[in-house]
């Protein structure tokens, strides 16, 4: 069946905007850490009931990175967080907040992220996390936005950061084979701030438009029910394993097609921006066939987007930023270069944004 494609070419009024469109806000450093463990499909066949050919054709998944047992939520953000750093070639004092976006926090109290501030050596100042699964990184990067356009903040680390290999049911096929563990990390400041690499007198780098939704209806469809304050853990709910992930796969599938393109064309409107413009699209790295409608509704070929899905799977929050940090350092994102992100996880919760690099 012919897949409706989004018309971005009848908004010439919005192509004047991109000449008087100042960003205020701009990445100045990207990092990502991946723990060293891989774990091939063919591995999970002695787990679970399943097969490399259904997950590859299924999924477009080969291999997934798995935490150390010694590995944590807040080990693996700070990892990434100093080498954003390092990118940016800034220092932890140079902060003024640090955000991550994860469901896989150290603990359900404190908050992840003031675990990572301690790691980092930051001090005083304000760390949280957002739990918006895997638009966790989408949302982290928008709230911060705010806080710098306001100059409230001048430099902040948003984090996106997941442990999933630990709340997986085992058990279930249908959502162990999909996840993997990482973070990805970037270092938001004001556009005026210059960083290495960056082109003398070309357009100003910075986030162009960035978008949040949530739709609380579909919070069935991608859920850990049990082990909040509604249901707290019992030996029953224990042994059937309500404390791990659950999922109606073609509910988030069909609201992942859709909601990903509506938001992606309106982030592109906000923007200012048509097709044409857009360098590269880093999609959140859920279902390589997710991805495939969502390029060919918003009439986007796939060469124009950076994917590792195959190699870390499903990370969630993790997903944007570690695709994101791969393509800036292996030359593919470069300074000038016009990126449209987008993700969405349980909630449902999603969002788009268009930066430029
Ligand atoms: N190995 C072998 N068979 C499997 C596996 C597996 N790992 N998992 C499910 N199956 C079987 C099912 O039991 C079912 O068998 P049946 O027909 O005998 O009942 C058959 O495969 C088809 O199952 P479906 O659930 O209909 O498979 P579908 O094509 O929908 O693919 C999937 C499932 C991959 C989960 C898909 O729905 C999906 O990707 N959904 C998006 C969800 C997602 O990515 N969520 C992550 C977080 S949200 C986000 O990031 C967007």
């Amino acid at each position: 069946m012919a897949l409706p494609v989004i018309e971005f070419t009848n908004i010439p009024s919005h192509r004047k905007n991109v000449l008087e469109l100042k960003p205020t806000t701009r990445i100045l450093g990207t990092g990502s850490y991946a723990p060293a463990r891989v774990v091939t499909n063919s591995e999970l066949e002695k787990v679970v009931e399943t097969s490399d050919e259904w997950i590859t054709t299924r999924t477009g998944i080969r291999r997934r990175h798995h935490a150390a047992a010694h590995e944590t939520t807040s080990d693996m953000a700070a990892a990434a967080g100093r080498r954003a750093l390092e990118a940016a070639q800034l220092s932890v004092a140079d902060l003024d907040m640090i955000i991550v976006g994860t469901v896989t926090p150290d603990h359900s109290s404190p908050s992840c992220a003031t675990a990572v501030q301690h790691k980092l050596g930051a001090t005083d100042i304000p760390a949280f996390d957002i739990a918006a699964a895997c638009a966790g990184f989408v949302y982290g990067m928008t709230i911060a936005d705010q806080f710098i356009t306001t100059g409230a903040a001048r430099c902040i680390l948003v984090i996106g950061v997941e442990l999933l290999s630990r709340v997986v049911n085992w058990q279930d096929r249908s959502t162990c084979v999909l996840f993997g563990d990482g973070a990805g990390a970037v270092v938001l400041g004001p556009a005026t701030m210059h960083r290495p690499g960056d082109v003398p007198d070309g357009p100003r780098p910075g986030i162009l438009a960035s978008q949040i939704y949530t739709d609380g209806s579909l919070a069935d469809a991608l859920q850990i029910p049990a082990g909040g304050a509604a249901r707290p853990l019992t030996v029953d709910e224990l042994e059937a394993q309500e404390n791990k992930v659950q999922m109606v796969g073609q509910d988030v599938f069909r609201a992942a097609v859709k909601q990903l393109t509506a938001s992606s064309a309106q982030a592109m409107k906000a923007a200012g921006l048509v097709s044409r413009d857009l360098d590269w699209v880093v999609p959140h790295q859920a279902n390589m066939r997710i991805i495939t409608q969502v390029s060919q509704r918003l009439g986007f070929s796939l060469d124009r987007f950076i994917l590792n899905l195959e190699e870390y799977g499903n990370t969630s929050s993790a997903s944007i930023p570690i695709a994101l940090d791969e393509a800036v350092r292996d030359g593919r994102i470069r300074p000038g270069h016009q990126v449209l992100m987008c993700a969405l996880g349980a909630g449902i919760s999603w969002g788009a944004a268009v930066v430029r690099f």
